[in-house]
């Protein structure tokens, strides 16, 4: 007689992404996952009306942030069905928008959490320039509502010093490129994220898969490894 059939792991990885920041690190994530002993579904939350990258003006970067900070919500499409089947694992993954998790994200809270996150085990995933703690502890809370657990967490912050991070990824909102300003340029060579962030999201996928597979703790994992470190209590 064999040794019996170890059953496949599922893994949903559901994200929003508005200016493709997450939308890269997801794509390297999943690609790290490819491993005969996991099934990976993907979702990109779709907001109904449809949310510009850049906003375009100062004006109206500005009210954004404003109604963001107040946790405007941005209504989404249904989800597909395959995301309310059983999953071993849902990785949450989306922007810091004003410290709160963006408005699709809040939406999907709102209508689908229950029968999204009853009980389930969950990593949240955070791309940010920077300031994700908010967000971060916002996170928990809702999750823990729906008695969700959440072994670990993945933060992506941008890698450019500060004041020129802010500065730059406002200017990139506003419809500017700040990467070609003479007086930027020396400071902010990219918007975002780095080609060694992308290296590291397939890592984690990696290790995600084989932690799975092998039915350890997840909690076990060290996701603060790069180039932006931080403490994450
Ligand atoms: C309306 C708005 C508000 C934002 N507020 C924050 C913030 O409070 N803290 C932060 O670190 N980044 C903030 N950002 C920057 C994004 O979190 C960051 O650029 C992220 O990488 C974008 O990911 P995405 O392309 O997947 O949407 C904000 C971006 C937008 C559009």
């Amino acid at each position: 007689m064999g040794t019996p059939e170890k059953k496949q792991k599922k893994i949903l990885v559901l994200y929003y992404s508005h200016s493709s920041q997450s939308h890269n690190l997801i794509q390297a994530m999943i690609q790290g996952m490819a491993d005969s002993s996991v099934t990976v579904n993907r979702y990109r939350l779709q907001p109904i009306e449809a949310q510009k990258f850049p906003i375009g003006t100062v004006p109206s970067t500005v009210w954004k942030m404003l109604r963001t900070f107040f946790r405007q919500r941005v209504p989404i499409e249904p989800l597909p069905s395959y995301c309310f089947d059983p999953y071993d694992l849902v990785v949450l993954a989306g922007p810091t928008w004003s410290y709160h998790p963006s408005g699709p994200v809040l939406s999907l809270f709102d209508r689908d959490g229950d029968r999204l996150f009853e009980g389930s085990l969950v990593i949240p995933m955070i791309s940010c320039r920077g300031y994700w703690r908010m967000h971060w502890w916002g996170l928990k809370l809702m999750l823990k509502k729906y008695k969700a657990t959440i072994p670990n967490v993945i933060i992506f912050t941008h890698p450019n010093k500060e004041p020129w991070r802010t500065v730059g990824v406002f200017l990139k909102l506003a419809g500017q490129v700040p990467e070609r300003m003479g007086w930027m340029q020396p400071h902010y060579r990219k918007f975002g994220h780095t080609r060694s962030q992308l290296d590291e999201a397939r890592s984690f996928g990696e290790k995600i898969v084989g932690t799975l597979a092998r039915d350890e703790d997840l909690a076990g994992l060290d996701f603060n490894t790069g180039p932006a470190r931080h403490d994450k209590s």
